[in-house]
C-alpha cells in the first residue's frame, strides 16, 4: 500500500467514513435497523470510492474490500490452531437430563448441585472460524474434516454482518479466533432456488446446502450476490483477553458487534435448561431459518476446561435434536402427472400419515433418475419428510419391510393423458410428452397463465379451468376473453353472480403488465424471475417478436438454453398470431419494470458496451454501472456493439472491434460519459 502523498485531513476523512460506513452496516445488517437511508449510504460509500481511488490510501476493515476480489484457481488450505469439534446429541428430554448428570459425576458434584447452561438454537449451515489479529480481519476458514480447513477469506468478507475490526471494546486481543455457523433464511433460499429453476440450474436441497455451496465458490462475486447470515458462538485460539464463561463471552461478541444466536438463555440447573429447550422448540417455527436443535453448553469455562474433550465431541456441551417433521408410510401407487410444458412427473400416493400435524397422502418424487437412484417401488416403505411449506418428498426406502411384492415403476412410454409418445432428451431427466394438443397441457397452460403472479384471473382456479375445458368453451388461453356471460350461466356451477364476477376478472386482466403477460405465457424456462429479467430490458411486446437468442443472451443473467427458448417461442408465427389476436380482444399491456421509464432518460441510454482488459474496478461492478445509467453491457463484441470499454492487457475482442468498426474508449472515458461531459 502506497501511504505517502495522503495529506492528514484526507487521512482523516477516510478512517471517519470508514467508521461510519461499518456502523452502519452493523445497524442494517446486525440489527436489522438501519439508521439512515441506503440512498444516504450509497452516497457515503462512493465517496470514499473516490477518495481511496485518488490517494490510493485504503484501510484493511475499509468496506470497499468486502467485494471484488477475483476468483481462485482453488482454495488453500488453513489449519486451525485449536480443532473444531463436533457435539454429541441427544434425541429426548431424558438424554439431556442424563447428560447433565454425566457433568456432574465427571466433576465429582453431588446430584443436588446445581450447574449453570446457556441454551442457544443449533444453526443449520456451514460453521467457519474467524482469525482477528489485533482485531482486525485476517482470515476465514471452513471446519473441514475439525483440523484442516479451507481459505474462504474472500468469500466471508462479501457477507455484511461478519466485522472486519473489532471495536467497540475494551480490549481487542492480539489474536482471537471466533467460531460460528453462516446460514441462509428459509425465504433467501425459497427465492433463489426459484431463480436456479428459472434458469434451469439445479437446485439447492436445503438452506443448508444453499449456505455452504454460496460460500465453498471459487468466486466471491457468487458469494456476495447470496443473503447470507452469521451467528458466533465459540472461540478457538485466543491471546491477550480472558473470558470466564460463554455468557461473558456472547456479550462481549454483541459489544464487538458481532451477531450472536438469536434467544440465547442462561439456564440454572437442568429444569431450567429444558425449559429453554421447550421455548425454542416451540418458536422455531417463527424463526426466519432453520434449526434442528437446540445446543446446551456448560457456561463456566473453568468447568469446562476440566471436562475436557473425548475424541471429537467436548464433555461440556450437547445437541438435542428436534424430532424431524418425517413420518413412515407405504406408496399405494405411483401415478405420472403432465405439467404445463408437458413434462412427466412421478407423483407417489400414500396411505395418509399424520406428519407434524399434517395429513400427507401424497409426494412428489421429482422425476425417474430420482426414482431410480433412490430405488423406489410402488408398495415400499418410505419416509417422508415434510420441511416448512415445501412439498413432502420422500427421503428414503425402508428396505428391510420389502416383501418381494414390491413393484417397479417403468418410465412411460406415453403420455397417460393424449397418448402421445413420452420422449426423454439427450442429457436430460425430464420426460416429455410430445402432444402438442395434450389436454393435460392445454389445461395446466390456462391455469398458469390465469394464476395469482400471471395474469391473476380471480375466481378462475383449477376447477372451473376443467370445468370450463370440460364443455369445450376453452381450448386455449385466448377463448378466456371470447368468454360470454351467457356461455358460463348454461354451466351447473355458475349463478348470475358467479359468471358476472368472473367475466369481470377476466376483463381485468386485459391490463397486465409485460412481465407478468410473459410469465403468463408459459414459455419453457421462462419464470417469474427471467421474465422480469427481459421485461427489464425490452420495452414493447413487439420488441421481442423474431428476436435473436444472441440478443437474449446480451441479459448477463440469461443463459444460452433460456435464450434458444424465448428465441423459438417469439420466431413461432403461430404463437405470433396468437399474441396479435389478444390484442385485437383489448389486451393492453404496460412496462414498469422497463429500465428507463421510472427514471426519465439516463447518459448511457440505448448505448451498448463491452468491455475487455481489467479496468481499475471489477468488472461486475463496471457493468452494474453501465447499467445503472441506462446502458447496456453485453459479453461479446457484435455489429450492434456501440462501444468498446478497453482496459489493461486487452483481449480478442479489441480486435473485433476494429474490425466492426466500433468505437473504442477507455474506463476514465466512460466515467465521463456517465457524467455527462461527452456522448
Ligand atoms: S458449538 C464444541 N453452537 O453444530 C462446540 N455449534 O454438530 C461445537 N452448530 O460444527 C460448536 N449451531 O457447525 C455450537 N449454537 C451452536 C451451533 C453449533 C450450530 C453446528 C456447528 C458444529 C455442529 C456440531
Amino acid at each position: 500500500m502506497k501511504t505517502h502523498h495522503v495529506p492528514e485531513d484526507v487521512k482523516q476523512e477516510i478512517e471517519k467514513l470508514v467508521k461510519e460506513l461499518n456502523y452502519h452496516c452493523y445497524r442494517y445488517y446486525v440489527l436489522d435497523a438501519p439508521v439512515i437511508s441506503d440512498e444516504e449510504y450509497d452516497r457515503l460509500f462512493r465517496r470514499l470510492e473516490e477518495l481511496e481511488e485518488k490517494y490510493n490510501y485504503v484501510l484493511p476493515d475499509s468496506p470497499t474490500q468486502r467485494v471484488g476480489a477475483p476468483p481462485l484457481e482453488k482454495f488453500e488450505k488453513v489449519r486451525h490452531r485449536e480443532p473444531m469439534l463436533s457435539l454429541d446429541n441427544a434425541f429426548s428430554h431424558e438424554e439431556v437430563i442424563e447428560f447433565d448428570k454425566r457433568v456432574k459425576r465427571f466433576l465429582g458434584l453431588k446430584e443436588s448441585e446445581e450447574i449453570e447452561y446457556t441454551v442457544e438454537p443449533k444453526y443449520d449451515g456451514l460453521a467457519i472460524e474467524l482469525t482477528y489479529i489485533n482485531g482486525i480481519l485476517q482470515r476465514a476458514s471452513t471446519r473441514g474434516d475439525g483440523y484442516e480447513g479451507e481459505d474462504v477469506t474472500q468469500n466471508i468478507k462479501t457477507i455484511k454482518s461478519v466485522p472486519l475490526r473489532i471495536e467497540q471494546v475494551k480490549t481487542i486481543p492480539e489474536e482471537i479466533d471466533i467460531r460460528g455457523e453462516i446460514y441462509m433464511y428459509i425465504e433467501d433460499f425459497e427465492a433463489l432456488n426459484r431463480e436456479r429453476a428459472d434458469k434451469g440450474e439445479p437446485l439447492f436441497a436445503n438452506p443448508r446446502n444453499a449456505a455452504a455451496g454460496s460460500v465453498r465458490q471459487l468466486d466471491p462475486s457468487v458469494t456476495a450476490s447470496r443473503k447470507l447470515h452469521l451467528a458466533c458462538y465459540g472461540i478457538g485460539a485466543v491471546k491477550g483477553i480472558d473470558f470466564e464463561s460463554q455468557w461473558e463471552f456472547i456479550n462481549w461478541l454483541k459489544e464487538a458487534r458481532f451477531p450472536t444466536p438469536h434467544n440465547i438463555s442462561l439456564a440454572k440447573g437442568i429444569e431450567e435448561v429444558i425449559r429453554a429447550i421447550r421455548e425454542i422448540e416451540e418458536q422455531r417455527n417463527q424463526f426466519p431459518f432453520e434449526t434442528d436443535g437446540a445446543v446446551v453448553k456448560v457456561n463456566d469455562f473453568e468447568l469446562q476446561k476440566r471436562l475436557g474433550v473425548k475424541t471429537r465431541e467436548p464433555r461440556w456441551a450437547i445437541a438435542y435434536k428436534f424430532p424431524a417433521h418425517q413420518g413412515t408410510t407405504k406408496i399405494k401407487e405411483i401415478i405420472p402427472s403432465v405439467g404445463r410444458t408437458g413434462i412427466i412427473t412421478p407423483v407417489a400416493i400414500l396411505e395418509p400419515v399424520q406428519i407434524g400435524g399434517v395429513t400427507v397422502s401424497r409426494s412428489t418424487l421429482h422425476n425417474w433418475d430420482e426414482i431410480e437412484r433412490k430405488d423406489i417401488r410402488v408398495g415400499d416403505t418410505v419416509v417422508v419428510e415434510r420441511a416448512g411449506d415445501v412439498i413432502p418428498h420422500v427421503i428414503m426406502v425402508v428396505k428391510e419391510k420389502r416383501t418381494g411384492k414390491e413393484k417397479k415403476f417403468p418410465i412411460p412410454e406415453r403420455c397417460p393423458v393424449c397418448g402421445a409418445k413420452a420422449v426423454r432428451e439427450e442429457g436430460e431427466v425430464a420426460v416429455r410428452c410430445v402432444g402438442l394438443n395434450c389436454p393435460a397441457q392445454v389445461r395446466e397452460r390456462i391455469k398458469h397463465f390465469a394464476s395469482r403472479g400471471a395474469m391473476d384471473i380471480e375466481g378462475l382456479g383449477e376447477k372451473n379451468v376443467e370445468l370450463l375445458y370440460e364443455k369445450g368453451l376453452i381450448r386455449h388461453f385466448v377463448d378466456l376473453y371470447k368468454l360470454k356471460k351467457d356461455d358460463l350461466l348454461k354451466l351447473p356451477r355458475f349463478a348470475e353472480k358467479s359468471a358476472q364476477n368472473l367475466i369481470d376478472a377476466i376483463q381485468r386482466s386485459k391490463s397486465t403488465t409485460l412481465s407478468r403477460f410473459l410469465y403468463a405465457l408459459g414459455i419453457l424456462h421462462v419464470g417469474e424471475y427471467t421474465a422480469k429479467l427481459l421485461a427489464h430490458y425490452f420495452r414493447r411486446l413487439e420488441d421481442l417478436y423474431h428476436v435473436t437468442p444472441e440478443r437474449i443472451m446480451d441479459i448477463p443473467q440469461i443463459g444460452e438454453k433460456i435464450a434458444r427458448s424465448v428465441a423459438d417461442f417469439f420466431s413461432d408465427s403461430e404463437n405470433l398470431k396468437t399474441l396479435e389476436e389478444l390484442k385485437s380482444l383489448g389486451l393492453k399491456i404496460e412496462n414498469p419494470d422497463f429500465e428507463t421509464e421510472k427514471t426519465g432518460t439516463k447518459p448511457l441510454e440505448g448505448l451498448t458496451f463491452v468491455i475487455t482488459g481489467t479496468l481499475p474496478k471489477p468488472r461486475k461492478e463496471v457493468e452494474a454501472m453501465i447499467e445503472e445509467h441506462g446502458g447496456h453491457a453485453a459479453s461479446s463484441v457484435s455489429r450492434s456493439t456501440d462501444y468498446l470499454v478497453v482496459g489493461e492487457s486487452p483481449g480478442s475482442k479489441l480486435e473485433k472491434a476494429k474490425k466492426y468498426g466500433v468505437k473504442t474508449i477507455s474506463y476514465e472515458e466512460l466515467t465521463e460519459m456517465i457524467k455527462g461531459r461527452t456522448k
